[in-house]
């Protein structure tokens, strides 16, 4: 498999629909003629189905890899048979039309001319404080189709990695979660399908009013003395806050032991009192120990709106931060929905 259209052959359109109908209409239409772009997003197999939707577009690409990333071997050598540049980032320099960012890494280096899509939080976070801009810049993150990879992909990679890695049976397990963000969130519904026992630990009172309203157990972090109840009875302990180290500031190591742990955030949560061999996945994320940590049909949209907001900086040219229009994330939402057959009240109900 060295070619794009290998690829598109594996994400089928039942996997993929978003990519094979930007790549055939791109194809057809060439909308971006001669426009050089940076393409800056974790190159995996996945991500060739996006660069060439804009090969096919008639952009000249320069593909890199963003530092915290190791891209995947393969991706090169198909980049390399369609013709494609591959530059390492810190070699990436000089001015594009456009910056297709990930975690606001291409500012440093390079002068976008046109505009600049950035994909992740930390990244858009950057880039709203970025006050000089002379250009578009539009953010995919501040979108709702965001959570169908974050919340729903994510999820359902931790659940299908945990699943496969325990070795055991986990239906009716107590479950405790740390973190109801997005990627908690998404770990509790997907594990709702196996038990009913799953309690949530959150600082935020709207977090904890949200974990109840799901039909979960609410536990706040302020209250020490429940969390550590909540940890004695669970089954399988899952991390989901963002935060290094913070099961080994918080809590005594001596309460996790016998249960099963996962990390899903990309720092190390369970931290230093713990061997990697006492989490599943060494400690990693542990979707990361899968093939495919996150599943294609959650990657197409988010890949999509990333590739689609090119039109939104070329049609809109107001310098400045902001999200991606809520026209087009509504659609996409919707088209997704329709597609992999949920209901829009169901997603809102995860959500
Ligand atoms: N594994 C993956 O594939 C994957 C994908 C996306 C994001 N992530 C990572 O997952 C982590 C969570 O992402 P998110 O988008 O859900 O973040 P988020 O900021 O939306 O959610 C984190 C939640 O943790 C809560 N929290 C903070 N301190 C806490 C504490 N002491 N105890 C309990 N809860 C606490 C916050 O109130 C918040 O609700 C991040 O590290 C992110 O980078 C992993």
């Amino acid at each position: 498999m060295s070619r794009f259209t290998d690829y598109f052959a594996l994400y089928d359109p039942v996997a993929a629909p978003f990519m094979h109908q930007m790549l055939a209409q791109y194809d057809k239409t060439k909308p971006l003629q001669g426009i050089t772009i940076v393409h800056n997003v974790p190159l995996t197999l996945t991500t060739l189905l996006k660069i060439a939707c804009l090969d096919a577009a008639g952009a000249d690409v320069t593909v890199t890899n963003p530092s915290f990333m190791h891209k995947a071997p393969k991706t090169i050598e198909v980049l390399q048979q369609e013709g494609l540049r591959y530059q390492p980032l810190a070699d990436i320099g000089g001015s594009f039309d456009l910056l297709l960012d990930c975690g606001a890494e291409l500012i440093e280096q390079c002068h976008a001319s046109q505009g600049i899509v950035e994909l992740t939080r930390t990244g858009a976070m950057r880039y709203e404080a970025y006050q000089d801009a002379h250009v578009p810049i539009v953010s995919v993150d501040n979108t709702r189709l965001k959570s169908l990879e974050t919340c729903l992909g994510t999820g359902e990679g931790v659940y299908r990695a945990i699943m496969k890695l325990a070795k055991k049976q986990l239906h009716n397990k107590k479950l405790l979660i740390f973190g109801f963000g997005k990627v908690g969130t998404g770990i509790a519904y997907y594990f709702s399908k196996i038990t009913q026992d799953i309690t949530v630990v959150d600082m935020l009172p709207e977090r904890l009013q949200r974990i109840e309203k799901r039909g979960y157990q609410a536990v706040s972090a302020e209250l020490p003395q429940q969390v550590e109840a909540a940890i004695k009875q669970a089954d399988i302990i899952v991390t989901a806050t963002g935060i290094k180290d913070l099961i080994s500031n918080s809590y005594a190591p001596a309460w996790f032991k016998g249960k099963i742990l996962a990390n899903a955030g990309a720092e190390d949560e369970f931290g230093f009192n713990f061997k990697e061999s006492e989490v599943l996945a060494a400690k990693k994320p542990v979707n990361f120990a899968l093939k495919e940590p996150t599943l294609m049909r959650f990657l197409d949209p988010i890949f999509y709106a990333h590739n689609l907001a090119i039109e939104d900086v070329l049609n809109d040219t107001t310098a400045g931060f902001r999200p991606l229009n809520q026209e087009t994330d509504k659609s996409i939402v919707e088209q997704w929905a329709k597609h992999h057959g949920w209901s829009l009240d169901e997603l809102d109900r995860i959500f």
